[in-house]
This record gives structure tokens, sequence and C-alpha cells, in this order.
């Protein structure tokens, strides 16, 4: 029988404090309805400084070692995905790796692409994995990010920031990933970057929801067929893409991951044997499907809508928020994923999700994660965006969690939460 390899368990991290995403938009001056249902965001994370890709990262892995018994001696890679790390050159997954104090006799390293780079880091993992390289070890993935485009901006709606850290190993309880049926669409454009020595990020933000969509499509259809030529989907009297149980994007705000199923369904329309529509104007309508998207798409977003984005972490949000209220029912049903970074690079692949997903969610518990955080008012928001990132605020970290707590001769300090 083929190996199995995929997620074994997950945990997320997130800042501690939120905003409400209309008392944002009223102190803006904009009708909440365009950040409510325009977007499809609720609330939206606020990161202070001493809640780094690292902190969040750390406090991410520390919940996933503890909730899930993992043994630091079976682990033969960490990877950090991210693209707001804290150092040109030490990795934030060094840093993981000293605060955890786990072995040396590792693989350790960032990856970075946009908000691909931990999708990039999790098929190193599972290549890795399923090559028989990794001789019966397992990975960590971690993906943690911190989404800053400044105040008054058309992006600040859109910001967020959070961790979430996966176990990746021959026990996909999760999701057992289809390995080589991946497929990949890159291309060079400027639709958003962050230059060296720049906080907030540079953004031509419709330009980059086109590169989104474009990519998506290199990426589904080379999906759609490897999966066509072993039979994994098939054109019929449903399309390939309506065969996936749920399909999950990368989500930087929610309604992006209804355009992009709406981009998804119009590759299989356009493709399709048989065409269901005869016009563009047909087809264009029979792929913005309300039911498909209620079906395939909408449970995964609850987390995003509360979070905001997470850039590398906005997929694994949207897999926790999934497997999170349905792990139990879609127990070996096949999901489709979509990972976007911008610049750009997209890659969509397929898994089955385990029998033991509700179980290991259960133990996970992020509700009770998000159940910790404080909600703060714009004012205090604002304060927040403002403060140096030199010099944290001196709180003390919750139970379990990391914080920067100081930077001394250019080298960056944390401490662990009792
Ligand atoms: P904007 O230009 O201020 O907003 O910024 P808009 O005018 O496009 O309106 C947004 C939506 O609200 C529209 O819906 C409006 O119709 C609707 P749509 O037509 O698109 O379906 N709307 C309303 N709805 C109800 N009631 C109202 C109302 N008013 C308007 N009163 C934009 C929007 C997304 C461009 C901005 O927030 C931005 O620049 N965000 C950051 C960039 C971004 O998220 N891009 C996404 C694709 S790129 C990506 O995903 C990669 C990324 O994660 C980074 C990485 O890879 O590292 C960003």
């Amino acid at each position: 029988m083929k190996k199995q390899v995929g997620i074994e368990a997950l945990a997320i991290a997130v800042p501690r404090r939120y905003v409400d995403i209309e008392e944002l938009a009223r102190a803006r001056g904009v009708d909440p309805a365009k950040y409510t249902a325009g977007l499809g965001a609720k609330e939206m994370a606020v990161a202070d400084p001493g809640e780094d890709a690292v902190a969040l990262a750390a406090s991410a892995a520390a919940r996933l070692m503890r909730t899930h018994a993992v043994d630091p001696a079976k682990l033969g890679m960490l990877v950090v995905g991210t693209e707001t790390g804290v150092d040109h050159s030490k990795p934030v997954a060094s840093h993981v790796q000293g605060l955890l104090k786990l072995p040396s006799s590792m693989r350790v390293y960032d990856s970075q692409h946009a908000c691909y780079g931990g999708t990039a880091g999790l098929m190193a993992a599972v290549e890795w994995i399923a090559s028989g390289a990794a001789a019966g070890r397992s990975a960590m993935v971690i993906c943690s990010d911190i989404a800053r485009y400044g105040l008054n901006t058309p992006g600040e709606p859109t910001q967020g920031g959070g961790a979430v850290a996966l176990l990746v190993s021959e026990q996909p309880d999760l999701l057992a990933v289809d390995v080589g049926l991946n497929g990949a669409c890159s291309m060079d454009v400027y639709d958003f970057w962050r230059p060296i020595g720049r906080r907030e990020a540079v953004v031509d933000g419709h330009y980059s929801i086109k590169c989104y969509t474009d990519a998506l499509s290199g990426a589904y259809r080379n999906w759609r067929e490897r999966a066509l030529a072993h039979e994994v989907v098939r054109w019929g009297a449903t399309m390939p893409g309506e065969q996936l149980a749920r399909i999950l994007y990368h989500v930087p705000f929610c309604k992006m991951a209804r355009k992009a199923h709406t981009q998804l369904r119009l590759c299989d329309i356009e493709d399709a044997p048989n065409a269901p529509a005869s016009t563009p104007e047909g087809r264009e309508e029979l792929a913005k499907s309300s039911a498909s998207y209620n079906a395939q798409v909408a449970s995964s977003l609850d987390l995003n809508a509360r979070v905001g984005n997470v850039y590398t972490a906005s997929l694994y949000l949207a897999l926790a928020g999934l497997l999170n209220t349905e792990g139990a029912a879609l127990a070996g049903q096949r999901v489709g994923l979509l990972s976007y970074g911008s610049g750009c690079a997209s890659e969509f692949y397929s898994g089955v999700v385990g029998d033991k997903a509700a179980k290991r969610m259960a133990t996970t518990n992020v509700e009770a994660v998000m159940a910790k955080r404080e909600r703060v008012s714009v004012a205090e928001y604002e304060r927040i965006m403002n403060l140096s990132y030199e010099n944290p605020e001196p709180l003390p970290p919750q139970a379990g969690e990391f914080r920067l707590s100081e930077i001394r001769d250019h080298k960056r300090l944390y401490t662990q939460g009792p």
C-alpha cells in the first residue's frame, strides 16, 4: 500500500487583542457594510510589538507539542513559512527551535514567498517524508505572520496576524495529501510587496486580485490534469471541481474566497467537454453560483473572518476552521486547497480528511484560544499600531505563550508564560 503522508495535528496562536470591524469602519467614515458584506470581515486581530512572528510561531508550536504530546526526538525538520520575519539572516525557525528546546539533529530553516511560503514548507516536508528520506521522522511546519498595511489605507480592514503550527507525518489524522497531484503556477508580477526596511506592505490592491485569480486558474488546471489522469476526478454529470467535498482558499479577506471559487468554477465551465453554458454571460452566471459557494466554501471561513489576513497562515486557518466544525462529517472525503502568494506563486493540491480529524480538533480546541482574546477600541488599536517595534510593552505572556520581552545588543529575548 502507498505510504500515507500529511497533516497529523495542528494548533493555532492569535494576538491577544482584536478590534471590531464595524467599529473600525465607523471610525473611518465608511459604511460598515463595505467591510462586512463587501470584504466579509467581522473582527481583526491586532498584534502588538511583543507578539512578533517568532512569539506567535513559538506559541503555536508549544501548544501543538503540548496538546498532541509530540515527541521532540521524532522531529527531523522544522520549517517556518513567514514573510514578516525579524532578521535578515537568523531565521524565525531557529528562534523556535531554541525556545522549545528542540533537538539539534534537525533540518531547521525559514521559507519565504509572500503568503505561499508556508505551503512551500509544507510540500518540502510532505515530499521529504513521502520519499522515505525522513526514515520515520516527522516534521513541524509553522506559518506565522502579521499582516500590516497601515492606518487609513484601503488595505487596513484586511490586516491581521497569527500562526498555525502543523505536525506532518505518516499518520495524517487531519489530512492525507494526494502526493504528486499538485498543480503550480507562478509569474513575475508586482501586486504586493514590502521593500527591505518597511513595516507596511505596498499593494496594488485590485491588480493583486487579478493576479490571484490568474494564478489560481493555472494551478487548478494543472492539478485537474493530473487528477483526471489518476481518475481522482472525472468529467461527467458533475464538473471536476464539484467532486471535491470542500475547497479551501488563501483568504486575504473572506470575500476573496468567493471570487476565487467563481474563478475555479469558470475554469471547469470553460473547459468542459459538453459546454454547460453557451454564452460568456451564461458561464459567468453559472460560475457565481451561491449554492456551490455555500456548499463547498463558506463553512471554512469562520476563523478567517474573526482574525483577518494571516498571510502564510490564512489557508491553514481556513483548514482549522473547516475541520473544527466539519471534521467528523468530512472524514474520508477529498478536499482541495489553493495557496497563493503575491509576487506570485500559487499551488493547488488535494487531500483526504482523516477519520480522527474531529478528535484531533477537539484536543486542539481552537475555540478556547479564540475565547481568550480581548476586544479593544479603535483608539487602543491605533495606539498599538503606533508603538515602536524596538521597545515591546512589558506585558506578562499568557499561560504557555511566548512574548518578545526585550531587544538587547540587537538580540531578541523572549519570555514564556507559566
Ligand atoms: P477598496 O478599493 O477600498 O474596496 O479595497 P472596493 O471599492 O474594491 O470594495 C470592496 C468590496 O466592497 C467590493 O466588492 C465593493 O462592491 C463592496 P466586490 O465588487 O469586489 O465584490 N462594497 C460594498 N458592499 C456593501 N456595502 C457597501 C459597499 N461598498 C463597497 N456600502 C481591496 C479593497 C481588497 C483592494 C483592499 O482592501 C486591499 O488593497 N487589500 C489588500 C490586498 C489584498 O488583500 N489582495 C488580495 C489578493 S492578493 C493576496 O491574496 C496576497 C496577500 O495575502 C499578500 C501575500 O501574498 O503575501 C495580500
